[in-house]
């Protein structure tokens, strides 16, 4: 019999598999097709403080082993999130969630998470400073050490939950962007976020996503996730929620030996929405193959 079970700030998850924010909405539509309490916990779509259209489409360009997107942050906004998609969720979800958050302010990013502070239903805060579609939000916070420092300490004063701050890949030095978060009192961190990218239709010449650039996710940013993961979580003392083209239990224990404590799994529940429960109930086969009783010995234990 081998435990699954991790600790991630304070609370213990059954696994370490949490669906990533924007691959999995608010949860209620998975409910349909499965049982979601099966999982460790998942992050709900990005949410701001007024509601969003997102951005024009096409949004979504296909490529060899993953996919680009540029949805622009589309969500309710925050009032519609707490008198609508969490009350939805309850029925079917009796588990903490995480709540994915993103602004283009400082004050936009503390006064959304104020707003959702006092739901019972949230565990922990994911700060998105990494999102690369919106112009002057998400990335532009979350390439500065400054900026991610001034977003976290103005969150940490009006939350009473754990914050994570979801990191992006496009920076020239993660490590540090990392630990500027941990300095200013960052609970925890998630990385990666989408490698910015583009793809072109030789017939028309253009930009196949209409706002032409958008985040590359899937199996073919694994390696990178990997390499950050193994980076950061050697330089910060706070836990690493490691993601970026997680599709099987295999790449689970791989990124949590690099050093995560839980694992997000983004763009393969776009391929086969029940990715994430296939991998946790495919994990213990995987564990005793490799002689691993326990998930959370092996946080860390690249050699
Ligand atoms: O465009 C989006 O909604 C994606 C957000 C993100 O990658 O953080």
């Amino acid at each position: 019999m081998v435990d699954t079970k991790v600790n991630l700030l304070g609370i213990t998850l059954d696994n370490p598999i949490i669906p990533a924010s924007g691959t999995f909405g608010f949860g209620y539509e998975f409910s349909e097709l499965y049982d979601i309490n099966c999982l460790g916990t998942f992050s709900f779509k990005g949410t701001t403080l007024e509601p969003r259209f997102g951005n024009p489409t096409p949004r979504i360009a296909e490529c060899s082993s993953g996919l680009i997107n540029s949805v622009g942050l589309q969500n309710p906004g925050v009032d519609k999130v707490i008198g609508e998609e969490l009350p939805k969720l309850a029925k079917v979800f009796n588990k903490k969630v995480m709540a994915n958050v993103s602004g283009f302010s400082v004050e936009e990013y503390r006064e959304t998470c104020r707003r959702l502070n006092d739901c019972e239903q949230i565990g922990w805060f994911e700060v998105n400073v990494s999102c690369p579609n919106v112009h002057g939000g998400g990335l532009s916070f979350g390439t500065s050490e400054k900026a991610v420092s001034e977003v976290t300490k103005a969150v940490k004063e009006v939350t009473t939950k754990p914050i994570i701050l979801k990191l992006s890949p496009n920076v020239t030095d993660i490590v540090s962007i990392a630990k500027a978060c941990e300095d200013a009192g960052a609970d925890g961190v998630s990385l990666i976020n989408t490698l910015l990218g583009m793809r072109i239709d030789l017939k028309t010449r253009k930009p196949v996503v209409a706002n032409r650039m958008g985040g590359f996710s899937g199996d073919a940013i694994f390696p990178v996730a990997v390499r950050m993961v193994h980076q950061v979580s050697k330089a910060v003392k706070i836990p690493v929620i490691g993601m970026g083209g997680v599709s099987s239990a295999e790449d689970v224990i791989e990124i949590m030996l690099a050093g995560a404590t839980a694992v997000g799994v983004g763009a393969a529940n776009l391929v086969n929405p029940y990715a994430c429960r296939d991998i946790i109930n495919d994990l213990p086969r995987v564990m005793e193959k490799y002689n691993i009783k326990s998930l959370s010995e092996i946080i860390g234990g690249c050699k």
